[in-house]
């Protein structure tokens, strides 16, 4: 979809007309029609009617924040997905932009796998804005939203394309396209660095893992250490040898690399919109598979930092490869260390799909500014308590800790696990509810979300 200005706005179009006063809608349409608008303005956010010049949508932005503009586009994009053409007239840029972000985020599709898959693509091709929006920040928002179906299609592929040299491959060809440096350890290497947790997870597979390097540092960066983002790559999760019982809990285990996904789109959307800071991203990738070999309940495990790990669930991967990553990223002597990963169940239950979980040990104020970026995008992400009791839970008999906690609590258990391998100011993020759904949410659509990547720009756009 093409975003384009225009100086002014035809009346045999569909019109998606946008203002805290209604008055400018005169000149658009006929008095009758006018009055009829006028009738409802206060107590209906979203009017529409549809006649032969096309569809025009009224909304009194009086009544509309942020994300129900949003989330109006969705409602919009469903009648217009198939039309020629489309103008949005808006008198306020903010809600303006909102209101394209939600169109553009909900005409997204994932048809590769579609024999017809020519047919069912939208058939919408661009969209004249008119009003108080820039080009530049029309730009940013496409960049942004290129960059948030990126993360949607990696997530969306299985894992019989998306395995972990396929993930690392996609990176690459991203940091080509957008200018950043991508580095790929293979096996060898991975081994050569004796990182322990990344080859055991890996043991079981037939597949080799990956761990991916991204290095985003523009010259007039605004911080001299770098910010890490970590993401989880599990390409597929099911459970090892503590096979997750089916019916239904693998289903969606393709999606258990949405945090590689996130993190790499967000430098992506950064790099492309030349946003000044410097950041690296980690991405230790591979399935996780009951293989002959693969390492069992019971194994102690040599981390890449000489942490010595007791496997008491080979269901719980993820923390097993991110603190190598974590602790790689000590090397860095970064600012700030920030991980997402589709992490635990735990975190589903507790708060379901609609927000992400944070949890760390950064200041305050790193937190109190993720939480507004969370608000201001509607990706969203919640504080939950870091306290040192919950390590308790990790105590091995055999070795420095275990990779399971207790009962109760998995997600913080979780992170406390990860903390253990950071030596640099942390925040966890767990994304295991947004990032992918199973039903329709409005513009972050069914399936793949892109869950992190408005977040995480945002908060590092301000930082
Ligand atoms: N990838 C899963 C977590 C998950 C579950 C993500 C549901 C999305 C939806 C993770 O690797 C996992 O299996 N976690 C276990 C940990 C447990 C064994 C300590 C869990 O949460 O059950
Ligand atoms: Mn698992
Ligand atoms: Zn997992």
């Amino acid at each position: 979809m093409k975003l384009t200005l225009t100086k002014s706005i035809s009346k045999v179009t569909n019109i998606v007309f946008l203002a805290e006063d209604i008055t400018g809608l005169k000149d658009l349409i006929s008095p009758e029609r006018y009055a009829y608008f006028k009738k409802s303005w206060d107590s209906t956010p979203l009017q529409y009617v549809k006649s032969i010049s096309g569809f025009l949508f009224v909304i009194n932005t009086n009544k509309a924040n942020l994300d129900d503009c949003r989330k109006h586009g969705f409602t919009i994009l469903d009648f217009v997905k198939n039309e020629k053409n489309l103008h949005v007239s808006g008198d306020d840029e903010a809600k303006t932009l909102a209101l394209l972000e939600g169109l553009l985020l909900s005409n997204y599709q994932f048809l590769k796998y579609f024999k017809a898959a020519k047919e069912k693509k939208n058939k919408l091709q661009e969209i004249k804005i008119h009003g108080a929006v820039t080009k530049n920040a029309l730009n940013e928002l496409e960049e942004l939203v290129a960059s948030v179906f990126w993360a949607r299609d990696m997530v969306n592929e299985p894992v019989s394309y998306m395995n972990a040299t396929q993930l690392s491959k996609e990176i690459v060809a991203k940091g080509k396209a957008s200018d950043y440096n991508v580095t790929v350890l293979e096996k060898k290497k991975i081994e050569s660095l004796k990182m322990g947790g990344l080859l055991a997870v890996n043991q079981g597979s037939e597949q080799p893992p990956t761990f991916t390097i991204i290095e985003y540092k523009p010259k007039n960066a605004k911080n001299k250490k770098p910010i890490v983002l970590v993401g989880k790559g599990v390409v597929y999760d099911t459970g090892g040898l503590s096979l997750k019982p089916t019916p239904h809990s693998m289903d969606l285990m393709k999606s258990d690399m949405g945090g590689a996904a996130a993190m790499a789109a967000t430098i992506d959307a950064l790099a492309k919109n030349q946003i000044p800071v410097y950041v690296i991203g980690l991405i230790p990738a591979t399935d996780n598979r009951p293989g002959k070999t693969a390492y069992a309940p019971g194994d102690v495990v040599r981390m890449f930092d000489g942490t010595t790990v007791e496997v008491l669930n080979t269901d719980a991967e993820g923390r097993m490869i991110l603190a190598d990553a974590l602790a790689y990223s000590n090397k860095y002597k970064p600012e700030l260390v920030i991980d997402a990963a589709t992490l635990t169940g735990a975190a589903v239950r507790a708060l379901g799909t609609r927000t992400s979980i944070s949890m760390g040990n950064a200041k305050d104020s790193y937190f109190r500014k993720l939480y507004e970026s969370g608000l201001k995008t509607h990706d969203r992400v919640f504080r939950f308590p870091f306290w040192e009791e919950w390590k308790e839970d990790l105590k091995s008999d055999i070795a420095d800790m275990k990779n399971l906690g207790g009962a109760n609590a998995g997600m913080i258990t979780a992170g406390k696990f990860l903390e253990h391998f950071v030596k640099y100011p942390y925040i966890h993020i767990d994304i295991a509810g947004p990032a992918f759904l199973e039903a329709q949410d409005s513009y972050n659509g069914k399936g793949a979300t892109g869950a992190g990547v408005r977040l995480l720009y945002d908060f590092l756009k301000n930082l």
